[in-house]
């Protein structure tokens, strides 16, 4: 169904629990469910939120719509987690309830103070005229779970911004926290401001400056911005929307890039020598990524598996979107690499070698290699007409591609149905995980990584070797 601006925006008390029971049937009745990625019983989930260690737990929000697959009024649903492989969800715990956050509780982050999780957002206002206002405030959630809004603007729009103005994260920088927040300047062109709290105190902000990271000065609004120390060097990973293609070529409505800084000069608002700007991600979904520094000393993150402004099959069965695994930042001859968090491994039900084969359903997980000097192709979700998702490593020439044309219901086409990335030209390795409707590629140890949905025909559950001898297990995950 589409909706509305009226729905929308309905408040969550007006819709009536059969419409939430009948939408939660038909959600149950979709072919893609996941296995082991969060998804929502029903409605639509986008950025994670909030990813943090709080009383003994990892803990992770996400944005959320419960009433279709939509973006209307969003609140923070809450889940913990002990291994970062099982989330447990405790429900929806910050709603868009209070005049400073009416039309939506967005995106933010998390840092614990005391014995409380203090965490910062953005509070979407729109007045009688639609104008919108967006307010940097501030939630506490207690040891239970329990909510007390702090009912007070803790970064006022700055006069030099538009609306556009948003995500605040909140981070340490050798024991003094900082904020970033994304936002969009006069001449409507993407910026982030930096902020220090003063004696530590998250209710007081005080301005240093627009952050210099070598901005190309191409995008028209950066969401999500976030800073991440991996082995000790400052990772700024952000959402540059309209960032123009010569700067970087990318396919996807929406990019999630990163720079790596040798340091950060809090002082100046500098991320010192940046690198040229990367993909963070190769595939076809990936966005709002958020990282943090785990106490235990790895730098974490997490990813929407989905863009902004899309359509997925999904919508027909009243949900969409989902959250990528949980990854571990590390870095590789100055390049940033990702892999899926050690613990991933507790989901290996039984191994067998790898080769051709019909499975029950989509979801495992592959360690493969690739010997050099050779083209290999593997169709995965193949069915009998060698049709399915399409993946080459191709070690001669030097490349990776992830071709989902002829894999299941057809989607965004309009943005390619193609990646690609160029390796190494010497023997590959990748680490693949299959969840249903999800794929995550991890090539190289990390060093490139493909996120993606495909929503598979029924009759597409085979692996096939079109060309090369990938070697390697399976390992069954249900
Ligand atoms: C990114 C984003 C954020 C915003 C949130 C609203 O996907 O647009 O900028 O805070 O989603 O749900």
């Amino acid at each position: 169904m589409a909706f509305t601006t009226e729905q929308r925006y309905r408040p969550y008390a007006d819709w009536p629990a059969e419409y939430v029971e009948k939408i939660k049937k038909n959600t149950a009745l979709s072919p893609w469910r996941t296995q082991f990625h969060i998804e929502t019983p029903h409605g639509l989930l986008n950025d994670p939120n909030g990813f943090s260690y709080f009383n003994g737990k990892f803990t992770l929000f996400y944005q959320y719509f419960p009433f279709g697959a939509a973006h209307g009024l969003k609140s923070w649903v809450h889940t913990e987690s002990t291994d970062l492989v099982h989330f447990k969800e405790t429900g929806t715990v910050m709603y868009p309830d209070t005049p400073l956050d009416s039309h939506g509780a967005y995106s933010g982050s998390a840092m614990q103070f005391g014995d409380k999780l203090f965490l910062f957002y953005t509070g979407n206002v729109r007045d009688e005229n639609w104008v919108r206002h967006p307010y940097q405030i501030g939630t506490l959630m207690d040891q239970q779970g329990n909510i007390e809004k702090l009912n007070n603007v803790l970064i006022d729009q700055p006069d030099d911004v538009t609306d556009h103005f948003r995500d605040p994260q909140i981070f340490d920088y050798q024991g003094q926290y900082y904020a970033i927040v994304g936002g969009q300047n006069l001449a409507k062109k993407g910026i982030i401001k930096l902020y220090k709290a003063v004696n530590n105190d998250y209710q007081n902000w005080q301005y240093i400056h627009d952050l210099d990271f070598a901005n190309d000065n191409t995008a028209y609004m950066m969401e999500c911005p976030n800073i991440v120390f991996v082995e000790g060097k400052p990772v700024l990973i952000y959402c540059p929307q309209g960032l123009d293609k010569h700067v970087l070529d990318y396919q996807n409505i929406y990019p999630n890039m990163y720079k790596i800084g040798d340091d950060l000069d809090v002082e100046k608002a500098v991320l010192i020598n940046p690198t040229p700007l990367q993909q963070f991600d190769y595939g076809f979904e990936c966005y709002a990524t958020q990282p943090f520094n785990a106490p235990d000393g790895r730098a974490l993150c997490i990813s929407w598996l989905a863009l902004p402004d899309m359509d997925y099959p999904t919508d027909k069965f009243d949900y969409q979107g989902c959250l990528s695994l949980v990854k571990e930042l590390s870095l590789k001859n100055g390049k940033l690499c990702q892999n899926p968090v050690a613990d991933m491994v507790k989901l290996r039900k039984s191994e067998e070698t790898f080769a051709e084969k019909q499975t029950t359903n989509n979801v495992y997980e592959l360690n493969l290699e690739f010997s050099p000097n050779q083209r290999h192709e593997i169709l995965f979700m193949a069915d009998n007409q060698g049709h399915g998702l399409n993946f080459v490593v191709d070690t001669e020439k030097g490349e990776i591609i992830v071709d989902r044309t002829n894999c299941g219901e057809k989607f965004a086409e309009k943005f390619g149905t193609v990646r690609r990335c160029d390796i190494e030209p010497k023997h590959a390795t990748a680490r693949i995980f299959m969840d249903q409707s999800v794929f995550e590629i991890f090539i190289n140890d990390g060093e490139k990584v493909f996120s993606g949905r495909v929503f598979p025909n029924q009759d597409q559950t085979g692996i096939r070797i079109l060309q090369g001898q990938p070697t390697g297990s399976l390992f069954n995950l249900t």
